[in-house]
């Protein structure tokens, strides 16, 4: 893959260079089989759900591509599930008391996008299953965004899904300077 490959992003200063660095490595260490997480984490509109979005794009054709020929059976259809999941969504699930969700992501999802960790309210009971999809997690190719840095999703969400975030080979980006993409474009148009 070309190091010009930026999936679809202007990488115009250095936060944005390193994540599109972590993300090759992210398709580098799934396609190696040693799947890693990677987490786009701090200011609106810096492109962490495009980004996520378009690994999840990569992804697909190259789950395809490592399985066919030999377990093809039933992951096809694995494949048609939904893979990319509103933080918001889950909570209201779980708020429901519908904890399939959870179980779903955990077991039957190959690469799981969660976007947008900590966005509205979290309960006890949220927070609890922040950290059980974390925990069970581990080892599978999963992406996480969320407008929160890692201090404040020890604080509001849980520490120990601060810190998995940061295991076993992950990556963290967290946009600190990168402004939000539309306001620039609106300046830019506007000066
Ligand atoms: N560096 C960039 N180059 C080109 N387009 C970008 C860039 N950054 C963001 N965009 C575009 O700006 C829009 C907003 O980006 P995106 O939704 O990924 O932001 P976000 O970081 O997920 O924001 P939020 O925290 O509000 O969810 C999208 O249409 C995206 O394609
Ligand atoms: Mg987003």
């Amino acid at each position: 893959m070309a190091s010009s490959d930026t999936f679809g992003l202007e990488a115009y200063n250095e936060e944005l260079k390193r994540a599109v660095r972590f993300a090759h490595e992210f398709l580098d260490a799934s396609a190696r089989g040693e799947p890693i997480w990677l987490s786009l984490l701090g200011n609106g509109g810096a492109g962490k759900t495009h980004l996520a979005m378009a690994l999840y794009q990569r992804f697909r054709p190259k789950m395809v591509k490592s399985r066919d020929g030999n377990s093809a059976s039933g992951f096809r259809e694995k494949l048609q599930k939904k893979q990319k999941f509103n933080w918001a969504y889950i909570t209201q699930k779980i708020r429901d008391r519908d904890y399939g969700i959870v179980s779903y992501i955990c077991d039957d999802v190959d690469f799981a996008v969660i976007d947008d960790l900590g966005a509205g309210y979290d309960s006890e009971i949220t927070k609890a299953k922040a950290s059980e999809i974390a925990e069970r997690r581990i080892g599978k190719p999963t992406i996480w965004t969320s407008n929160l840095d890692l201090e404040r999703i020890a604080e509001r969400i849980d520490a120990r899904v601060a810190s998995r975030l940061l295991r076993h080979g992950s990556k963290v980006v967290v946009f600190e300077e990168t402004q939000d993409w539309s306001v620039l474009q609106f300046r830019k148009e506007s000066a």
